[in-house]
């Protein structure tokens, strides 16, 4: 499977078809809310049945039975990957974990990895807005840590953290890391961001590429670009 998921942030399904057509292998695609608020689930299946694999994030944040309930739901739909917000504490990242092992038949649940905070926080936004004391590296161990101590399978966290949470939790424990720009890109409401050249030194599992690719004037030759580097 393929260490780039590019992010679906489209608004109609049409899109979604048009943009998937120039690919002629399985690409690993995120739905995120964007989309599935426009097209509801059903484009789960449309794009599994074009031979994609799917990261479902809609990054579950409740109370831990209603987190159950929902993971259960989503295990359904036989995605490869989804989330839950690391900040809804340990109880609930268990209890997504859960859900997630009731709702599956096959018995093999979709892997489940926790948002510590998003790629779009700074330093600043963090502390001040947030509320949260001390550095951003801190707060995405802190949550990197319980995540792996509830059972999550790894954690979204930018590439600048990811040496240190597979020094701490283990190389096995994923790192899926969004804000990836070229460095010709413009870094647009991002602000922890860095090349798919850095997330390959930095040992990130899986670079997420959402406007880096869909926005660029020949997708599929910026995703093979990408790929290239990540595989290399
Ligand atoms: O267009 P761009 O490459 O910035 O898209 C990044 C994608 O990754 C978006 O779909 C966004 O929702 C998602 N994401 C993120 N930061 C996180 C978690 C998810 O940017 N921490």
């Amino acid at each position: 499977m393929s260490r780039t998921i590019v992010a679906l942030d489209f608004s109609s399904k049409e899109e979604v078809v048009d943009f998937l057509k120039q690919f002629d292998e399985p690409v690993y695609v995120k739905i995120g809310m964007e989309l599935t608020y426009a097209c509801g689930l059903d484009i789960v299946e449309t794009v599994k049945k074009m031979g994609h694999h799917i990261f479902l994030d809609l990054k579950l944040h409740d109370i831990p039975n209603t987190v159950k309930g929902g993971m259960s739901n989503l295990a359904r739909l036989g995605v490869d990957m989804t989330n839950v917000h690391c900040a809804g504490g340990i109880a609930m990242m268990k209890a997504a974990v859960e859900g997630l092992k009731n709702g599956s038949k096959d018995g093999k649940r979709p892997l489940c990895i926790g948002v510590t905070q998003l790629t779009s926080t700074s330093q600043e936004a963090m502390n001040e807005e947030l509320g949260i004391g001390g550095s951003v590296l801190d707060c995405v161990l802190h949550y990197a840590k319980n995540a792996k101590e509830a059972g999550l399978d790894g954690v979204v966290c930018s590439v600048h953290e990811a040496k240190a949470i597979h020094e701490a939790c283990g190389s096995d424990f994923l790192t899926v890391t969004p804000g990836i720009r070229l460095a010709s890109d413009s870094v647009d409401d991002q602000k922890r961001v860095a090349t798919p050249q850095l997330a390959k030194e930095e040992g990130c599992d899986y670079i997420v590429v959402g406007r880096s690719i869909t926005k660029a004037n020949d997708p599929k030759a910026v995703y093979e670009q990408i790929e290239a580097v990540m595989e290399a």
